[in-house]
């Protein structure tokens, strides 16, 4: 074979690509730049070389676990000084990982989920109310749907209740966590011999002090009043893991309900945003939406779990959603040993490769007019024909997102129940602006709702 290097946008000595890489737009500049390869290309941050994949077939070269294993690097291993060894940051190849992941898995089956259902129409129930009593107003979406989903995983997952929706402002938590995720994601496009001279922001440990400390009393107050529920919580303070008998540590604890906390809620309220503003943007697919859950919840009908699984035109925007704007937009893998892949790129072992999903999802060799919202790519039909590695908003393999179902569960009753109370309208014409975290998001997108008649 002649080994080709990776391609690359132009770039300066010393510097790299760093100075052109805007820090608060870099999932979405990334995607610009894959406009311009063909599935590959590297990205120079002073020094550091990172390729960034978004073929469907190099990816499924990445996405063969016998080859290649997700790394904890930057920016999730920045997280670690927050979420250590939770789930979501912990190396696959150490104990912690695979001792939680066994344990806590039975929280998330289908049976748990329907567990969980009853606390999901509560979350959402209180969402309607709270848009009810605001008709006519501007409602900020992104913060509406962020108390939805933090109040939902809490109170599912830990029998915890926010109340977010009783206060005007967003509970001190999140103030917190925002302001740490950014200080991290900022760490990304510094200098690194900038990098060294800087502290953390004096807030900083403050703020994982305010995080840490609501996770201690979720903690706290379960500890004194025991319940015999199998939430997520409960097996986090008592189940063995079935292979080394071991439970989880009290530091361990602290770091997985903190890791659900934030992994938990985020991502959820991005699609969740991103959906309502492509089904105002789609009104031929909102038009469908309605009629469907006029079909399965007619009039006041409360919903339960059996609605949910005829609700597929819901399920089909919501995956289309996922496609087109991936809420955690990338993640990151190694090779065990020295690679060649997609026939002549050399990948030495332990190089980190990011695996682009917007870009992903548009690979044109998969995807027809792949900047088309379309949801019937999701009819079944369809969807048996998608290439297997050419759709991956919730990563892959063994270290795939464990709250999947949990995830659309509850964005398709919270739609369900929004499309079956209101009618919605986009007063100011928005235009669609993303604000990057570490997870993509809608940004000052305000949208007003009218309760619906009985002529709607
Ligand atoms: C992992 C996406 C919702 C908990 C992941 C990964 C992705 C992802 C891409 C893999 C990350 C990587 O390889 O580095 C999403 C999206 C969501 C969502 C798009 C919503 C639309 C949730 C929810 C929960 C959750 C609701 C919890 C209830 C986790 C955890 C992991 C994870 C704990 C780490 C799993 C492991 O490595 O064992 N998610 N997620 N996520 N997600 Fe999600």
């Amino acid at each position: 074979i002649t080994l080709q290097p990776l391609p690359h946008p132009p770039r300066w000595p010393l510097v790299g690509n760093l100075l052109q890489i805007p820090r608060s737009r870099m999932a979405q500049y990334f995607l610009d730049v894959s406009r311009d390869f063909d599935g590959i290309f590297e990205m120079d941050f002073a020094g550091v070389r990172i390729p960034f994949a978004f073929s469907a077939a190099l990816v499924e070269e990445l996405c063969d676990e016998t080859r290649f294993r997700k790394v904890i690097r930057p920016p999730l291993s920045l997280l670690r000084d927050v979420v250590g060894d939770g789930l979501f940051t912990a190396k696959s190849d150490e104990a912690p990982w695979g001792k939680a992941h066994r344990i806590l898995m039975p929280a998330f089956s289908q049976r748990a989920m329907k567990g969980y259902f009853n606390a999901m129409a509560d979350v959402a129930g209180q969402l309607c109310d709270y848009w009810e009593a605001h008709q006519g107003d501007d409602l900020l979406v992104a913060d509406d749907m962020t108390r939805l989903t933090l109040d939902t995983i809490s109170l599912a997952g830990f029998d915890y209740r926010f109340n977010s929706f009783d206060s005007r402002d967003l509970h001190p938590f999140l103030g917190a966590m925002v302001r740490v995720l950014a200080a991290n994601m900022a760490k990304l496009t510094r200098l690194p011999m900038l990098e060294r001279l800087r502290k953390d922001p004096p807030d900083y440990l403050a703020d994982i002090d305010t995080m840490n400390h609501l996770v201690d009393e979720v903690i706290r107050q379960r500890r004194e009043n025991p319940t015999d529920s199998n939430d997520l919580l409960n097996l986090m303070l008592t189940a063995e893991d079935p292979e080394t008998g071991e439970r989880l540590d009290d530091l361990n604890i602290r770091q997985q309900v903190l890791t659900f906390l934030v992994a938990g809620h985020e991502t959820t309220s991005g699609l969740l945003t991103f959906t309502l503003y492509l089904l105002l943007r789609h009104p031929h697919v909102l038009a469908q939406a309605y009629a469907e859950v006029d079909r399965v919840l007619p009039g006041d009908t409360v919903p339960d779990y059996r609605h949910l699984a005829r609700l597929d035109v819901i399920e089909r925007v919501l995956k289309e959603s996922l496609r087109l704007w991936p809420t955690a937009p990338a993640f990151m893998v190694a090779p065990y040993k020295d690679e060649v892949i997609g026939g002549k790129y050399r990948i030495p072992r332990n190089q980190g490769i990011s695996v682009h999903l917007p870009a992903l999802h548009r690979d044109p060799k998969v995807w027809t007019d792949p900047d088309v919202f379309d949801i019937d790519r999701f009819l079944p039909e369809n969807e048996a024909k998608i290439h297997p590695h050419g759709y991956k908003p919730f990563g892959n393999g063994e270290r795939a997102c464990i709250g999947r179902q949990f995830a659309l569960t509850e964005a398709k009753l919270a739609v369900a129940m929004i499309l079956q109370r209101f009618a919605l309208s986009d007063p100011h014409d928005y235009q669609l602006d993303i604000k990057e975290t570490l997870t993509l998001k809608p940004d000052n997108f305000y949208l007003r709702v009218r309760r619906r008649n009985e002529r709607d």
